[in-house]
């Protein structure tokens, strides 16, 4: 998508849509009271009839309107502009950029104010208009002939005050990061035919090539060869062969610290031997999520030119029940040397990520970050729009909990106690592949801890926030895109950048 800096007035931008944000309670300064001279005082009147109020995600679309170049003018609220957070802000643009994009080939302008709203400063709030004008435009409906959303034919992003200085690198950095959710977005909503472990590999070689990063895959035989025998285990039920895919950008020196970013990739999930019910398993294409994300944070990463050293490690998968599927009773021997009694088939998420950290481990990780959609005990516990947290090493998940919170995406910490082990202690092997019902989320966290060594690890279980059940105003039923944002702030943290976007 075109997206421009422009430095024209907000009275005279040439627009099918002119987008202006209003505080609560609404103050008319700036493009405000701009806009109000030339229309005539319609804003006053708007106000004084309380049909604009600024509040949060709030929008008034004007059609028809005269005195100004655009054709048509929409207010969004920002809310009180003291609470005015990352967060909330994504809301609110979210649900402008979602509200104008039903027709194809919209031109459309979006005012940034030229001071700061609370702490939200006029760069920061250009790149997240940057962001949300790329997301919001992009529906699930890949596959509909008439679609629900079109991309916008071009976009202009003007500062309140006529000149745009500084603003260009900021929405440079929102192009990028706005595509990155896109690409995880689009790699989660397409069909489980179409985004096999194969599949996913293929289009992770192709973003590798446009973004500059370095890209190996592992097929069956190599997989074999590492003794990833867990993780071979699950997919040893379908005719689609596994794969490892690694991504790496190497922004730092030789010496610098490396991160390591790793994702399950289970392109579906049937559960195995261990089937879920139709119900459980129609959204099951969304189980590579967490591979996705990391593939879509890396792709910013890369453009970003972050000097930093990242190595993204994608475990593939396809969980079927195919003649040779793993069985309940089955003893798997990890890369790592412990062994797995396998209770229930659809408890597979852990058995791909055991090997695959256990490699990021042996690979030289400094630090490791794990994205999921691991199970549902965590959206039963958090809800639909909240990821669980777990760690093995307080500060560096403090690191991750505040990098989320900078960008509005909400994480909660769940405690990684010891005496969580006993429910999966093994009685044939070392450990058992499932807890039980009573704490899911954390028996599962705790069985991933058992392939990290040492390694400072922090456990994202995205199941619920990775995939939306429905369209909201703010947001896209389908995929979300949750995590790539996080992912893309830790690791400016992770090389000392301050947070610029
Ligand atoms: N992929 C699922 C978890 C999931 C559930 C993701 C809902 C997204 C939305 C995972 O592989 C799974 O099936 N987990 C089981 C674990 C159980 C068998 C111990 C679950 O949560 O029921
Ligand atoms: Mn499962
Ligand atoms: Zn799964």
């Amino acid at each position: 998508m075109d997206i421009r800096g422009g430095n024209i007035s907000v009275t005279q931008t040439e627009a099918d849509w002119l987008v202006v944000s209003v505080t609560e309670p609404v103050e008319i300064t700036g493009a405000l009271e701009k806009l109000d001279h030339a229309l005539g005082g319609l804003v006053m009147r708007l106000k004084a009839s309380n049909d604009l109020t600024g509040k949060l995600a709030s929008i008034i679309p004007l059609r028809g309107v005269t005195g100004i170049a655009a054709r048509r003018l929409l207010f969004v609220g920002l809310g009180k502009a003291e609470e005015l957070t990352a967060g909330r802000l994504d809301k609110a643009l979210v649900t402008a950029a979602r509200a104008i994009s039903d027709k194809p080939a919209t031109r459309v302008a979006f005012v940034v104010p030229s001071s700061s709203v609370g702490v939200i400063s006029p760069s920061k709030f250009a790149c997240a208009t940057a962001v949300a004008i790329q997301v919001g435009s992009l529906g699930q409906d890949l596959f509909r002939t008439e679609r629900n959303r079109y991309p916008f034919a071009s976009v202009e992003i003007i500062s309140a005050d006529g000149g745009s200085p500084g603003l260009g690198d900021a929405i440079q950095r929102g192009r990028i990061v706005g595509q990155a959710i896109n690409l995880t977005r689009d790699l989660v909503n397409r069909p489980p035919q179409e985004i096999t472990p194969v599949g996913f590999a293929i289009r992770a070689e192709a973003v590798a090539a446009e973004c500059g990063l370095r890209c190996e895959v592992f097929d069956l035989n190599r997989l074999k060869q590492e003794r990833m025998e867990s993780l071979l285990a699950v997919s040893q039920g379908s005719p689609q062969p596994p794969r490892m895919v690694i991504v790496e950008h190497h922004g730092g020196g030789p010496n610098a610290p490396r991160l390591a970013l790793v994702g399950k990739g289970v392109t579906f999930d049937s559960g195995g031997l261990s089937l879920k019910p139709s119900e459980g398993m129609v959204t099951m294409k969304c189980d590579m999520a967490g591979a996705a994300t990391v593939l879509g944070a890396l792709s910013a990463v890369a453009r970003l030119k972050l000097p930093v050293n990242v190595i993204g490690y994608m475990g593939l998968v396809e969980n079927m029940t195919g003649g040779a599927a793993f069985k309940l009773g089955d003893i798997l021997t990890a890369r790592n040397g412990v062994t797995i009694e396998v209770l229930n088939t659809d408890a597979e998420g852990r058995l791909v990520l055991a090997d695959v950290l256990s490699y990021a481990v042996d690979a030289g990780a400094d630090k490791i970050i794990d994205l999921a959609t691991l199970t549902g005990a965590c959206v039963v516990a958090l809800g639909e729009d909240v990821a669980g947290a777990f760690s093995n090493d307080q500060s560096w998940c403090d690191s991750v909990m505040a990098a989320a919170s900078t960008v509005g995406e909400d994480l909660w910490q769940l405690p990684m106690w010891d005496m969580f082990d006993e429910l999966i202690k093994g009685d044939v092997a070392d450990i058992k592949n499932t807890g039980g019902r009573w704490g899911g989320a954390i028996t599962a966290a705790r069985f991933l801890k058992r392939f990290v060594a040492d390694t400072p690890w922090v456990h994202l279980d995205i199941a619920g926030p990775a995939f939306a059940s429905s369209n909201k105003p703010h947001r896209e039923g389908g995929a979300t895109g949750f995590g790539v944002k996080s992912l893309i702030e830790l690791v400016r943290r992770f090389g000392s950048l301050s947070d610029d976007c």
